[in-house]
This record gives C-alpha cells, sequence and structure tokens, in this order.
C-alpha cells in the first residue's frame, strides 16, 4: 500500500490574478473550505497519511497556518518551497528525501474529484506496486489538458493540450506511482512551454506496458479549480452536495 502522498500547490495562479498575487489559490474558499482540503481529504481516502505539501518561495506560512503539521486530522504533513513553476513532475525530485524510495501519489492542489464510488477506487490505485496509475475522466474541451486514448482498456496514446485529438479523456491531476518515479523524472527534459511535463513521465511508463488506467465512473465529477469559471463551478457543485 503507497504510505506517501504529495500536493503541489504552488503555480502562479495567472488565470486567478490579481487576488493571487497575495493568496496562493489553493487556500481561497471552495464553498465553506479552502480548497486544498478536497485533495487532502482525496489523499486520506486513498489511505495516505504521510503527506507533503509543495508551495511557492515564501508562501509555506499561509499554508501552515491552515493546516499545521497535520496532526489535528490524524496525519503528518511536511512543506517544501518550488522555487519557479518548472513542471509538475518536479515534484518527485523536490520530494526526493521524502518519498526516500517508496512508492508515491500525486494529486494537484486545484483538482476537485466526486465520484459515488471513489473510496473504493482510490483503495484499489493505492494497491500499486509497479509501474503508474492514472485516472481519466471525460471532459468538454480535450484541448485544455493531458488526454489519454484507450483501446481494449489499454492507453495507447497520451499527449498534453492536443489541438486535435478523437479521444475525450482527460488525465485527471492525480497519479500513483512506483519508487523508479524520482529518477525517471531527473531523465525528463523542458518542453516548448519551458516545464517538465507529467505526460511526458506518463510515456515513459506506457513505452514500457507499465500505465494502467482508473475511471471515476458514471455520475463522477472531476474539476480542475484552476480558472475563475471552473472555480464557480466548483463552488456551486459542493454547495448543492452539502
Ligand atoms: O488538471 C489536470 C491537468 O494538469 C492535466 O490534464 C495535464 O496533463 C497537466 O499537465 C496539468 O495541466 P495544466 O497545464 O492545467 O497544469 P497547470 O500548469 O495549471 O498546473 C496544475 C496545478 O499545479 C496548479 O494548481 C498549479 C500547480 N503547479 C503547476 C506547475 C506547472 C505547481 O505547483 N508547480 C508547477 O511547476
Amino acid at each position: 500500500m503507497i504510505k506517501k502522498g504529495i500536493i503541489l500547490a504552488g503555480g502562479l495562479g495567472s488565470r486567478m490574478s490579481p487576488i493571487t498575487k497575495s493568496v496562493n489559490k489553493q487556500l481561497l474558499p471552495i464553498y465553506d473550505k479552502p480548497l486544498i482540503f478536497y485533495p487532502l481529504s482525496i489523499l486520506m481516502l486513498a489511505g495516505i497519511r504521510d503527506i507533503l505539501i509543495i508551495v511557492n518561495k515564501g508562501q509555506v506560512e499561509q499554508f501552515r497556518k491552515v493546516l499545521k503539521n497535520g496532526e489535528n486530522f490524524g496525519i503528518k504533513i511536511q512543506y517544501k518551497e518550488q522555487k519557479n513553476p518548472n513542471g509538475l513532475p518536479e515534484a518527485f525530485i523536490i520530494g526526493e528525501k521524502f518519498i526516500n524510495n517508496n512508492n508515491v501519489a500525486l494529486i494537484l492542489g486545484d483538482n476537485f474529484f466526486y465520484a459515488q464510488s471513489l473510496t473504493k477506487s482510490l483503495q484499489k490505485a493505492n494497491k500499486l506496486k509497479n509501474g503508474a496509475k492514472v485516472f481519466l475522466h471525460p471532459v468538454k474541451n480535450p484541448k485544455l489538458y493531458g488526454i489519454a486514448t484507450i483501446k481494449d482498456k489499454k492507453i495507447t496514446d497520451l499527449k498534453e493540450k492536443p489541438t486535435k485529438t478523437k479521444s475525450n479523456l482527460a488525465v485527471t491531476g492525480l497519479y500513483f506511482f512506483d519508487k523508479k518515479v524520482v529518477s525517471l523524472s531527473k531523465t525528463l527534459r523542458p518542453s516548448k512551454r519551458k516545464e517538465l511535463e507529467i505526460i511526458d513521465l506518463l510515456n515513459k511508463y506506457r513505452k514500457k506496458n507499465k500505465l494502467s488506467a482508473e475511471f471515476l465512473g458514471r455520475g463522477g465529477a472531476w474539476l480542475d479549480a484552476g480558472s475563475i469559471d471552473d472555480y464557480y463551478d466548483t463552488t456551486s457543485f459542493v454547495s448543492a452536495v452539502e
């Protein structure tokens, strides 16, 4: 069982500027709780209790005031800074000591998940021993996400924000990796947008036949609350459910 999880909660938040110049977007409220509570609860539902939160330079204290060391939630939380938003796989390089040669889960601080059988599928994903596992969910605008093509339940292709694709299956911001993830992340080179790409990392696993997929399933919802529209959609969704 995977015991360690990372929440990547940095980034510039440029789509929500100017408020994000002083407050990290992951601390803004979704209905009645800070956005980061939702990805944190996903890791906890998966059975993960040892958590590293990676934040922007100078923002550790903002987060520590809200989440402390995790004791009040019955978990252990540590913090680290990312100097610049160099890409999602940098989480594994920054988190190398924390990961300490173990398997690890990663969730993006602005990703919101809701599904009926979520706990079951999270616990199943958390049993991963070798390889990597992603959660896929259909979206209306595939140009905005990492997109997977599936054939006979296998991922045959993965592309970051494709301009043309026949698939509408987004790779959501929740990933489970074996311990090779640290050394593999170190072999990545920056993409055209000058970031290390999670899709490039996942493609390394896919090419070795080591990548599997899970689905949120019918009635499931996934929202990337990074833009103002999605942020408000997430808030209305949570207030309706609560
Ligand atoms: O939301 C899922 C999508 O997230 C995936 O489908 C894509 O494959 C993946 O590349 C990513 O796409 P985005 O381009 O939307 O990622 P974004 O740059 O918006 O960053 C996602 C979150 O991670 C956001 O809360 C900021 C944080 N972040 C991002 C980067 C690049 C960091 O903390 N550090 C970083 O270096």
